[in-house]
């Protein structure tokens, strides 16, 4: 088994440049289906859900090369068939294929998504915005049979603003016939890279990043060139690592506008933060004042930063509160944060970090990849060692996770137990 090694107490000094988002290379990859010639996607990370993706990609009979930073994917020889469990449950992002494969053969047979275990995570809003545009589903155990003899835009309204909904709805609707309007979509900057990304392959959608998406159906999508934007995630797990241990800490190749949030929320505890044009500059504070932060979709806080933000507010002199509202089980990092000397309450939806409460190292398990993440941050404040188990969901989300670190004197390695 490996684990993950942390000797904490190290000060962090240095760049750690941010790699291509996962949450848009894994829309992105299913996307390049939709083409009929050759795409391109530049700044796609090496992690393991963009691994999974590929094997389904050449499961599909797709032509996939991967060079350095980029990925070609040549779709013409594409077949649709039905995605083994074992792959389509590796991840959430599986799902995608649901829509390109409805969207490009009018039929598709596929099991529910994979995905971390924070909450239910139903489909149902893809499954509407599916209907909505005229495909007929049925349901066995699990196992989802979708046809569409013909696919035609729609008026959808999401009963909430779903990233996954908006994009298969997006997905689904770039070849229906006619007009489509996504309501209530949801504004993450994922989905505008997901929309940019069919418009350079010569779809008609406007609104991306805003509440109400209008997509009009073309017949034929083609090969292009696209870009993956900075993960905004690894962006705030680095940030916070660097309010934590940071002497002067340089977070690289990043958007600030979106950690916005986590941005604003650092400079009401304190933290000593400057923000570039493309990146932060970021040190270890003392003195930090508690806060309260609420998860809501972008541009409010992220939920991918709720659990890797919780060791910082360990760190503040009081009581800082914690509300998730998008997740109904996003705090299986709280016992272990404990087991390490935290002091959290949990109450149904929120926690309640009584600060400040020095860390020390123990051995914990990475439960859910942000989960991990932080327990990853608590190691490298924590005094002594940090052995963290289960470690298949952080390497999902964070390339060169072990390098990066290293690169700006963190003491991790990856260990055989
Ligand atoms: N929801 C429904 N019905 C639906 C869809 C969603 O009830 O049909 C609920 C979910 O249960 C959840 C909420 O709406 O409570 C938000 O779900 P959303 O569809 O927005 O999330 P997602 O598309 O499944 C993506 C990211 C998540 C990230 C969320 C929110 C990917 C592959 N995953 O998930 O990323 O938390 O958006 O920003 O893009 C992560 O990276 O750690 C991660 C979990």
């Amino acid at each position: 088994m490996k684990v993950l090694e942390i000797n904490g107490g190290k000060t962090l000094e240095g760049t750690i440049r941010i790699s291509g988002s996962k949450n848009s290379s894994v829309a992105l990859i299913p996307a390049a289906i939709l083409a009929d010639s050759e795409v391109t996607i530049c700044n796609v990370p090496e992690i393991t859900d963009t691994d999974a993706l590929t094997e389904i990609l050449n499961y599909l009979g797709a032509n996939v090369k991967r060079a350095s930073e980029s990925i070609v994917i040549d779709p013409s020889t594409i077949v649709n068939k039905e995605i083994p469990e074992e792959m389509s449950s590796k991840l959430r992002a599986s799902y995608y294929f649901m829509s390109v494969l409805l969207a490009k053969f009018g039929h598709v047979e596929m099991h529910f998504p994979g995905g971390c275990s924070i909450g239910a995570r139903p489909i149902d809003q893809t499954l509407k915005g599916f209907k909505a545009l005229g495909a007929t589903i049925s349901e066995e155990e699990d196992r989802y049979i979708i046809d569409a003899d013909k696919l035609t835009g729609a008026h959808v309204y999401l009963d909430m603003p779903s990233v996954g909904a908006t994009i298969n709805t997006m997905l689904v609707a770039v070849k229906a016939h006619g007009k489509t309007i996504i309501e209530n979509a949801a504004k993450e900057p994922e989905i505008v890279n997901v929309a940019t990304f069919l418009n350079n392959m010569g779809a008609k959608i406007t609104g991306a990043g805003t509440s109400e998406i209008k997509i009009t159906g073309v017949e034929k999508l083609e090969g292009c060139y696209t870009e993956v934007i900075p993960d905004r995630i690894e962006t705030g797990t680095y940030i916070i690592a660097g309010a934590l241990m940071g002497n002067h800490l340089k977070i690289d190749n990043i958007i600030p506008e979106h950690v916005e949030m986590l941005i604003l929320k650092m400079q009401e505890m304190g933290v000593d933060i400057e923000v570039g044009p493309d990146f932060v500059i970021v040190s270890k504070t003392e003195s930090l004042h508690p806060v309260k932060i609420k998860t809501q979709g972008y541009p409010g806080f992220a939920t991918d930063l709720q659990q890797p933000v919780t060791v910082l507010l360990t760190q503040c002199e009081g009581d800082s509160i914690l509300e998730e509202t998008v997740y109904e089980n996003r705090f299986k990092n709280v016992p272990y944060l404990n087991q390490m000397g935290a002091n959290i309450e949990v109450f149904e939806k929120k926690i309640k970090i009584h600060g400040l409460t020095p860390l020390q190292g123990e051995k914990v398990e990475a439960t859910d990849l942000r989960a991990g993440a932080c327990l990853v941050l608590a190691g490298l404040i924590a005094d002594g060692i940090t052995t963290i188990s289960n470690i298949g969901p952080v390497l999902r989300g964070y390339e060169h996770l072990v390098e990066k670190l290293t690169d700006v004197g963190a003491s991790i390695s990856l260990k055989e137990v």
